[in-house]
């Protein structure tokens, strides 16, 4: 990657998404499942990548109006379309129904009610999801479930086809997702058993995680056996929500040592981007090491260095004494495995600094400009003279 050549033509900060990358990691878990698992890209996990990673992923799962026009305006296949998310309201769920978009999750009875009245109105069929809850806001109850299965019997418009279950993200553990799954099954024998439905399809969260720091981690084998969990699973249609696992890898964060002094706390390097665009699960305060270059590369002495970015905080911390070759404004430092929730979990709009730009290198090496730097004064500033 001819990172200068990149830094020369779009400036920092800048997010970088390698495409190549990405189809590899869609590929290599691919090769790990049972090739009859859906993937099911939870978008909120990267945007940018929609249009690279399309071909290579069954579905998306899009929880917000902002989330539905994006994919709209990708004009992605609403075919591939799972609506989820808490709060689903009235004025774009009809849209959507109008739009002819036919899957949806349900996460209350009121959704229940309002897919009823919707469905009604339209003249619309649609298949849903009932999620049910982990133990936190996110979905129904047992009880809930229930109830919707009793509401939606005479109804020709609304077919149940099975459950959703997420129940969050980095989940290392395989004995809590076996545990996940052999509380899936139960409550699938406990529906079918009495309720007269059948579910078809188990749409499940596997939250499978990423390793930013270094950190000692089978993950052919963690693999191997959230495979073999689900294989537990009989005779259902198995979709897999996946975010994190599949976008991390291919991004990368570039930022420039905007200034350097030594001052009370020690040599001291100012980046010209931090923890408004730079999210790593499990960070605080520059804590832990992720992965990371720093170009040119020098070969004097090495000093320790602390990075911050350019915010008014103290926790605006990327890195703590790191050993660096003199350092110089205008180097630059490529963060890795960037390519997921960094560009949108960020504080992006504290003191209206400008958003990165975000470039795609395509799977021919092409670097291609998908969103410029943006000025966050204008969303911050006051409609008023
Ligand atoms: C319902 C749902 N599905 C899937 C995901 C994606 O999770 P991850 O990025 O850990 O794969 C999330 C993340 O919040 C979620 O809320």
């Amino acid at each position: 990657m001819d990172y200068k050549k990149l830094i020369g033509k779009y400036k920092t900060p800048m997010f970088l998404y390698d495409s190549n990358v990405l189809c590899k990691r869609i590929n290599y878990i691919k090769s790990k499942l049972n090739k009859d698992y859906k993937i099911i890209y939870a978008i909120k996990a990267n945007t940018f990548i929609l249009k690279e990673l399309d071909d290579l992923v069954d579905g998306y799962e899009i929880c917000s109006y902002g989330e539905y026009e994006i994919c709209k305006h990708l004009s992605l296949n609403n075919e591939k379309f799972v609506i989820s998310g808490v709060n689903k309201e009235e004025y774009y769920i009809e849209e959507m129904l109008n739009d002819n978009v036919t899957k949806y999750t349900i996460e209350s009875l009121n959704h229940y009610l309002l897919f009823e009245k919707l469905t009604k109105k339209l003249h619309k069929k649609i298949k849903i999801l009932i999620r049910l809850t982990s133990g936190n806001q996110f979905g129904v109850s047992k009880e809930d479930f229930i109830k919707v299965i009793e509401l939606n019997k005479d109804n020709e418009l609304i077919k149940i086809v099975g459950i959703e279950y997420f129940t969050g993200t980095q989940k290392s553990s395989i004995k809590k997702i076996n545990h996940e799954i052999d509380y899936i099954v139960d409550f699938i024998n406990e529906i079918e058993n009495n309720y007269n439905l059948k579910i078809e399809e188990v749409e499940y969260g596997t939250g499978s995680p990423v390793f930013y720091f270094q950190e000692e981690f089978d993950e052919n084998n963690y693999f191997d056996e959230l495979n073999k969990a689900l294989s537990k699973i009989k005779g259902k249609k198995i979709s897999l929500e996946m975010g994190r696992t599949i976008a991390s890898s291919c991004g990368q964060y570039i930022t420039s040592i905007a200034d350097i002094k030594s001052n009370k706390v020690g040599n001291t390097i100012i980046l010209d981007g931090g923890i408004n665009h730079l999210v790593y699960y499990g960070q605080t305060m520059a804590m832990r090491i992720p992965e990371f270059e720093i170009f040119p590369t020098r070969e004097d002495e090495k000093k320790p260095y602390n990075l911050y970015g350019s915010l008014c905080t103290i926790n605006d911390i990327i890195l703590k004494k790191i050993e660096l070759n003199s350092p110089q404004i205008g180097d630059y430092i490529v963060f890795k495995n960037t390519g997921a929730y960094s560009i949108t979990e960020g504080i992006a709009l504290f003191l209206s600094r400008e958003l990165p730009c975000v470039v795609i290198y395509d799977k021919n090496g092409k670097d291609i400009l998908v969103r410029e730097h943006l000025r966050t004064s204008l969303i911050n500033c006051p409609n008023i003279k």
